[in-house]
């Protein structure tokens, strides 16, 4: 044991003695990078992607790929590999990393300068066809529609984010921190006239070391603690975090299943986005579109139907975990199937989906449909039609044939024939050309401001994105006044609300989850309760704009929330009066919940579901990125070290393990003792 630890530990120590090197050559010896954003590794059932880092970290040359064609020094000529390749980003491209995947051993690793403003063109690095395998079109719906033979949604997709890498990648902040790096290539790295650079060289260092190996199945059985395996680690998690949910009247969260006399119209939205670094995925369309509509509609009719309960119930549901094969719709669908949700799907009168509504208003929405069960929804897209009418509103339906996009209602469709619609700002490919990419974000959608405005005019500064989203809104909601007060005989109320387009909510708080702080919400799904997520901001917003305040004190309404059978009440923290230092607080009454979105495959410990989305997260130690010099042959001796050391401890192993065979692989009288 002494001996193991000693063979670590000259690691570090082997650094400090570069470190002594470095400093007669120059002062400054390791510069952090800060906001850099790491590339993780994630599993499904049967394969993994992602990236990840040697257990120290990589370690290569910096070399800038000033274009295409200068690939090949890296690959092939450059004097002093590994290299560690800075790409700006107009050269993130499939083409370019496949050609690094491909000669990954002469790659230490590759960092991505994220521009500082959006490209032209598109980008899209997920795959054509999102959640090709887990949507309703399969071998057995409508074969004809399955692995989008009918509708190629994302035409733009490259696949990058689904590839898998041997070496890390990291996303760059374009500021001060890149101009060091380009200062230090261009002072020693850079070839001139075909010359050789020399010693020192300037290098660079990411540690993305991840635990987790090979697919879902493999790291829930590593992880398992069930006492089987010899040393249970936990190396990776569920995909998962939590739904929001809340009604126009409390359902009761006590009772479970079949809810007699209850006819719900679901209305929902998906929470989350992705992109090929989770860390900058902000899903202006893809994902913060359709959730902010749905938000300002609950918050908009939540007057109305205080004081005129509709005699259909609407859930307004939020699906997290959506871009990973559907986490949280099939969840809540498993739920109301096994009796374990306060309604079941014979409560569900129909569906409402807000997809991507965030681009090229002037094409007006798409109401989509399933062409196998289309028959359900004609009373639907009807009053959706007269409504537009009325409001002109340019509202089209695609095609027939077509197919459903991906949505979280074809999650519902698998289980019941669910009438529903699902609306869109494409008829039939995506309009989004940064589909789940780091670019789609607020300047893709003109949610900037005009230059010199302070924070309170930014605040209540209307932009144009906006301006569409609230006739969206004033849409949505008239059909869902309409379709109440018609089933009341009441089509005045109707056309009155429908021309009220005064007194909505401002959209202000539209910029906020897109925001470009040092830490906007994160809008991938995460592992466990990702306490920076859009659930958590949504949630709260909701509860703002659809609850009610109450004279409850504070242990009464504790701030984790206190939940009732048809209530949940939540203790927000308000604004600080005139002289007081601390905010006054109170306590909002919601039928606002948060329901556990992780996948029903991890429930039933399927973790190779084909039904179910499988994806986990692998976990890891550190995450760094460093530049700093190295003089000669130390990289070579760093890299000759680090192997002896790995093969030292390997050797170690092999000889601990044959030593101690008979204890770790006996029947085990004494399992305390084997482990050491
Ligand atoms: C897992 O992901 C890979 C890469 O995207 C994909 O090819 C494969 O079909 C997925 N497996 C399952 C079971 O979904
Ligand atoms: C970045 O550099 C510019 C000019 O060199 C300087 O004005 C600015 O303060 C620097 N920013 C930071 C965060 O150091
Ligand atoms: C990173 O942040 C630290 C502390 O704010 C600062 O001292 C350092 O210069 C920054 N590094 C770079 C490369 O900008
Ligand atoms: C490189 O070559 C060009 C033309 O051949 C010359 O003008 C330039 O001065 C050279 N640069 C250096 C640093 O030698
Ligand atoms: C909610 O359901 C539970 C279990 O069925 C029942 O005991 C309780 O009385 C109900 N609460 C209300 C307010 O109806
Ligand atoms: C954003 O503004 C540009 C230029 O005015 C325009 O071409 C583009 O269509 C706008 N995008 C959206 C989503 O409105
Ligand atoms: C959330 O954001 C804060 C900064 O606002 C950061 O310090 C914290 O680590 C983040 N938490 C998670 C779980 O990412
Ligand atoms: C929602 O937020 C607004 C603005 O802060 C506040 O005026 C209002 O009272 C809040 N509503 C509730 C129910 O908390
Ligand atoms: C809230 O309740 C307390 C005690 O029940 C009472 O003294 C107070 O006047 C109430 N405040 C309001 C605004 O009703
Ligand atoms: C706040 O304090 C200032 C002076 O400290 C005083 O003039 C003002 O009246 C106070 N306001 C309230 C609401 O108490």
């Amino acid at each position: 044991m002494d001996f193991l630890l000693l063979v670590i530990s000259t690691s570090p120590r082997s650094r400090s003695h570069r470190l002594k090197a470095c400093n007669s050559v120059e002062q400054k010896i390791y510069i952090n990078l800060n906001d850099t954003v790491p590339c993780v590794r994630l599993l499904n059932a049967t394969h993994q992607i992602g990236c990840q880092s040697s257990l120290g970290g990589d370690v290569g040359v910096i070399h800038f790929l000033e274009s295409e064609q200068n690939l090949e020094y890296v690959l092939t000529t450059g004097n002093n590999p590994p290299y560690m390749v800075i790409l700006e980003s107009h050269l993130f491209n499939r083409d370019v990393m496949m050609k690094l995947k491909n000669g990954s051993s002469r790659i230490a690793g590759v960092a991505v300068i994220k521009p500082n403003s959006n490209p032209v063109g598109a980008f899209s690095p997920h795959t054509t066809c999102p959640n090709e395998n887990t949507g309703v079109y399969s071998e057995s719906y409508d074969p004809a529609l399955a692995h989008c033979n009918g509708t190629m949604w994302n035409p733009n997709g490259n696949g990058l984010s689904y590839e898998e890498f041997s070496f890390p990648i990291f996303s760059l902040k374009d500021d001060n921190g890149t101009e060091v790096i380009r200062q230090c290539y261009m002072d020693h790295n850079r070839a001139v006239n075909g010359s050789v650079p020399v010693y020192p060289l300037c290098a660079m260092e990411l540690s993305s070391h991840m635990s987790a190996v090979t697919d879902t199945v493999t790291c829930m059985r590593r992880s398992d603690t069930s006492g089987l395996s010899l040393n249970p680690e936990q190396v990776c998690d569920p995909l998962g975090n939590y739904n929001v949910w809340g009604a126009t009247k409390g359902l009761n969260n006590s009772a479970s299943g079949h809810s007699e006399n209850e006819t719900v119209v679901i209305a929902a939205a998906r929470l989350d986005s992705r992109a090929f670094f989770h860390g900058i995925s902000l899903g202006a369309d893809s994902g913060t579109s359709g959730f902010i509509t749905l938000l300002a509609a609950a918050g908009a009719l939540a007057n109305v139907t205080r004081e005129a309960p509709p005699p259909r119930t609407i859930l307004y549901a939020f699906f997290q975990g959506e871009s990973f094969d559907y986490i949280g719709s099939s969840r809540m669908v498993y739920d109301m199937q096994g009796d374990k949700f306060p309604i079941d799907l014979d409560n569900i009168h129909s569906l409402v989906e807000i997809g991507q509504v965030g681009l090229h208003a002037s094409e007006g929405l798409w109401v989509h449909t399933d062409p196998v069960s289309r028959r359900n929804v004609k009373n639907l897209t009807d009053i959706f039609r007269s409504v537009a009418t009325s409001l002109n509103i340019s509202l089209g339906e695609p095609d027939v044939s077509q197919p459903l996009p991906p949505a979280s209602f074809q999650r519902f469709l698998r289980a019941q024939p669910i009438p529903g619609v699902v609306l869109t700002d494409h008829r039939t490919s995506f309009t989004n050309s940064f589909f789940e990419s780091m670019y789609d974000n607020a300047e893709y959608l003109n949610l900037t401001f005009p230059a010199g405005l302070t924070p309170e005019e930014q605040f209540n500064y209307v932009t144009d994105t906006a301006k569409i989203l609230r006739v969206y809104l004033v849409f949505l909601l008239c059909v869902r006044l309409c379709q109440w007060f018609q089933d009341v005989g009441n089509n005045k109320l109707c056309t009155l609300s429908c021309n009220k387009k005064s007194d909505l909510y401002s959209f202000a708080f539209y910029r906020f989850p897109l925001s470009a702080g040092a830490f906007p919400p994160e809008h991938y799904v995460g592992v466990n309760f990702n306490s920076n997520s859009s659930t958590k901001l949504v949630s709260y917003v909701f509860i703002n704009l659809t609850g009610t305040a109450v004279n409850v004190s504070r242990e009464n309404c504790s701030s984790s929330g206190k939940f009732e059978d048809m209530n949940s009440y939540t203790w927000v923290r308000g604004v600080t009066p005139p002289n007081a230092t601390e905010p006054a607080g109170y306590c909002v009454r919601s039928t606002t919940r948060l329901a556990r979105a992780e996948s029903p495959a991890f429930l039933l410990g399927e973790f190779n579901s084909s039904t179910y989305s499988t994806w986990s997260e692998s976990r890891w130690k550190k995450i760094n990125a460093r530049i700093f010099l190295v003089a000669g042959h130390d990289l070579e001796m760093l890299t000759l070290g680090v192997g002896l050391a790995v093969l030292l401890v390997s050797l170690l192993i092999t000889f601990f393990v044959n030593a101690k065979a008979d204890f770790l692989f006996s029947s085990g009288r004494e399992p305390a003792n084997a482990t050491y």
